[in-house]
């Protein structure tokens, strides 16, 4: 990338004139699915060129070095601001034409099937850096890919906040810490049992092998409302601490006995009535002493695999004055926030973890209202994070996509092969995110699959019929038939060999799906070097310590 650029922090610039480009978008979003009026209002398009001549001059300046994609006359077509450009479709004889997804269409869902190193993560990065640049919310949650190393710097270098929480590597100070247990306290206790009930169903772990939902959930209760008690948020080590140490649990319950140590009486004031008669009636009445230890032990163990790698606990164990995730603001403002739970050496702990996450923003979408600040979410590879390894998680997770639409989240989702994704989600994608990308090279019955959901259409097709009579005979007959066939739209041969980088893609316009068209998709620019340094030291702290070190030798 040209060095010029370093000085002329062109962010600025585009983040300026962006400004008005969004305060359009927020009128243009309040008025919902009936865009199109609010697109012909001449006052609106008088609104959009102004914002548009600042924009695009500014624009056209970052782009010459990356690629000639967004010329101004293209710009000045771009009636709705959220909306992006996916790619440039052909048009014969030899030219072509952009082709968009404005922000509303988005609203119903975008799903991208692509094998890997068929350029999905590209994609996305281009889709989520023109998300930026109209300073939406965009929010990524990743256990698998890069996705989020490529965001990063390019968030940085158009000046928007950051806000990153991964559980690996980073906790020096530069990513965000997460308490999940934040919050309302019978949200936490939800969010917590549906993870933990989720990573149990699913994996054979032993240490799910006592584990009670029931004892959870009042646990987590218990816990929260004794930090209320005490004026903070209960964290991680708490409920740890519950669960390890009986004297604690009293304490936390204010659990009172008779004097023959029969009768107990859970006296904690601030515990919701259902908890209070769990703890009392339950746990310290009808359970005996065997039972009860069986439920710690459940959780218990459940908690020492969690928490084993010391990493996961300074993660979720915010200390005062730290930086914690908050995804109710995240969603609310613009910027990047990066969710990264990458596999590493603990599959269990990365699964439970990212589950974890998923209900924590699935809670915040269902909390929103309606005409709320426009959200794009991104799930790279969600099959890694909602496949069969997890298809509790993948069914909960199912019912949002449908509710998205009118909370204004645009969800994009990829993934390599429909036979990953479990069939709730599968099925809840097919109707729900009707804005399809889909690469060449899908193989089998993914292909047959793709083909099929890019439609199929009617065509006359001729039979030609001759018949002869006999060897001398004389003349046969000659007939010509039409009939009419279903075709797909897309054939095996169009989609297979459909070179890396393009896309057939089916969108919904004004909610009309259309027909597919092949698209070349545009790419992300490389933001400076300065800017992808920045993050060398978070994404890859062993590299950058060599390099310092190599730095210190040398010097
Ligand atoms: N439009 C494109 N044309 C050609 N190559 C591309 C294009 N987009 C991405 N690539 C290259 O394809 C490779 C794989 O891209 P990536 O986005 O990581 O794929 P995936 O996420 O599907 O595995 C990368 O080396 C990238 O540079
Ligand atoms: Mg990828």
């Amino acid at each position: 990338m040209n060095p010029l650029f370093l000085g002329v922090a062109p962010g600025v610039l585009v983040r300026e004139s962006n400004d008005r480009f969004y305060d359009l978008g927020v009128k243009i979003a309040e008025s919902g699915p009936e865009i199109s009026a609010a697109a012909q209002d001449p006052a609106n398009w008088a609104l959009a060129a102004a914002g548009l001549c600042a924009a695009g001059a500014a624009v056209a300046g970052t782009h010459v070095a990356s690629g000639p994609l967004l010329d101004l006359g293209h710009r000045a077509l771009f009636r709705d601001p959220g909306e992006v450009l996916v790619g440039h479709s052909p048009v014969r004889p030899i030219g072509r034409r952009p082709v968009y997804l404005p922000i509303s269409d988005r609203f119903t869902g975008v799903q991208m099937v692509a094998p890997m190193g068929q350029a999905k993560t590209s994609a996305f990065e281009w889709l989520a850096y023109q998300d930026l640049l109209s300073r939406l919310s965009v929010v990524v949650i990743e256990t698998e890919g890069d996705l989020g190393k490529k965001l990063l710097p390019l968030a940085f270098w158009l000046g928007l906040p950051i806000r990153y929480f991964t559980y690996a590597g980073a906790n020096d100070g530069a990513a965000m810490k997460w308490n999940p247990l934040a919050g309302d306290k019978v949200e936490a206790a939800e969010r917590a049992v549906t993870a933990f009930v989720s990573a149990a169903a699913s994996g054979d772990e032993q240490f799910f092998k006592d584990f009670n939902s029931v004892f959870l959930r009042h646990s987590v209760i218990a816990v929260c409302a004794h930090g209320e008690r005490e004026g903070r948020q209960a964290i991680m080590s708490d409920l740890d601490r519950f669960v390890s140490v009986e004297h604690f649990r009293r304490k936390v319950l204010g659990v009172e006995r008779d004097a023959a140590d029969k009768r107990f009486t859970v006296n904690a004031k601030n515990l919701p009535r259902r908890s209070r008669d769990y703890w009392q009636y339950k746990y310290y009445g009808e359970f005996g002493k065997r039972e009860r230890t069986q439920f710690v032990l459940g959780l218990h163990n459940v908690m020492d695999g969690l928490l084993a790698q010391e990493m996961v606990e300074t993660a979720l164990a915010p200390k005062p004055g730290e930086p914690v995730l908050d995804l109710a603001e995240a969603l609310d403002s613009p910027g990047l926030t990066l969710v990264s739970i990458p596999q590493g050496a603990a599959p269990a702990t990365s699964r439970l973890l990212s589950t974890w996450v998923m209900e924590y923003f699935r809670q915040a979408v269902l909390a929103r209202g309606e005409g709320a600040y426009p959200v794009s979410a991104y799930l790279d590879e969600v099959h890694s994070m909602l496949g069969h390894a997890n298809s509790e998680a993948a069914l909960a997770f199912s019912s949002l996509v449908t509710q998205s639409r009118r909370r204004q989240v645009a969800f994009s989702f990829a993934y390599q092969s429909f036979s990953l994704l479990p069939s709730p989600l599968k099925e809840s994608l097919a109707t729900n995110a009707r804005n399809k990308l889909v690469s060449g090279g899908l193989q089998g019955e993914d292909a047959e699959e793709a083909i099929r959901m890019l439609g199929q259409t009617e065509e006359e097709v001729r039979d030609y019929r001759r018949t002869m009579k006999g060897l001398l005979g004389g003349p046969g007959t000659f007939s010509v038939g039409r009939r009419r066939q279903t075709m797909p739209r897309v054939s095996e041969e169009e989609l297979v060999y459909l070179p890396r980088g393009w896309w057939h893609l089916s969108r919904v316009r004004r909610g009309r799906q259309q027909r597919p068209v092949p698209v070349k998709a545009g790419r992300a620019p490389t933001p400076p070097a300065a800017y992808r340094e920045a993050f060398e030291a978070v994404l890859d702290p062993e590299a950058a310590g060599r390099e310092a070190d190599a730095k210190e030798t040398g010097g």
